[in-house]
């Protein structure tokens, strides 16, 4: 596509997103990889919160997280999700749908065993999403797990990754009077090739 180029330049959309965010790491105030995260439960009620993308790989974006919570129950009922990563200081965004899977393999113990110790304990002690009596309960779960786990806690059962294959993927950028830029990567499934058009803004 001879007019794509710039910053919507190359065919591979996960070295796009990497660049992007690589841009946005330089300018960011903070959490440049926050992502929107979207997904929807049983009944078709849409939910959305914010996660950290810890990884974009050659073929999929990766965040880490309690699988017992909603957007855990509602991933693995659906098996889908979407998410979008807008940058303030940059403008632009980047929307992605896709397939999700569980990374709970070797991946996802060397990213468990890179947080900081109170965060691995943290991960232990919180029963997300579930209800919490008042703060002082959960400091005394992080009590109990401290003790129980002492310094190198292993990767909890219930705490992991989600890997999100994408079969869409647009990159939007800002433009003047509102006539934005906007690449579509879209592809029927992940063993088809991209087909890549330019929208409407
Ligand atoms: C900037 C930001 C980053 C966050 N990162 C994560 C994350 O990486 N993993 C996570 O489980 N929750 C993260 N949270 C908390 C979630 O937004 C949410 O409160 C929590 O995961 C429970 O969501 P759920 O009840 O829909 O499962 C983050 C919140 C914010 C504001």
């Amino acid at each position: 596509m001879a007019e794509r180029s710039g910053k919507f330049a190359g065919e591979d959309p996960f070295a796009l997103a990497r660049s992007w965010l690589a841009e946005a790491e330089a300018s960011e105030i903070n959490d440049p990889n926050a992502i929107a995260l979207s997904t929807v439960d049983a009944s078709g009620m849409p939910n959305a919160r914010m996660v950290l993308l810890k990884d974009i790989t050659d073929d999929a974006f990766i965040f880490y997280t309690n699988y017992e919570s909603a957007k855990a129950q509602e991933i693995e009922q659906a098996q889908a999700a979407a998410f979008v990563m807008h940058w303030k200081s940059l403008r632009r965004q980047v929307r992605v749908r896709g397939t999700v899977v569980r990374e709970d393999g070797p991946r996802a113990d060397e990213y468990y065993a890179s947080r900081s110790l109170k965060s691995r304990l943290g991960a232990w002690a919180s029963k997300q999403s579930r209800p919490l009596k008042n703060r002082a309960t959960l400091m005394a779960e992080v009590a109990r797990v401290t003790a129980q786990h002492g310094t190198n806690p292993k990767r909890p059962p219930f705490w992991g990754g989600y890997r999100i294959t994408p079969v869409e993927i647009e990159f939007w950028a800002d433009g003047d009077f509102r006539l934005h830029d906007r690449y579509r990567w879209r592809r029927e499934n992940p063993s088809q090739p991209w087909q890549i058009d330019r929208l409407n803004p």
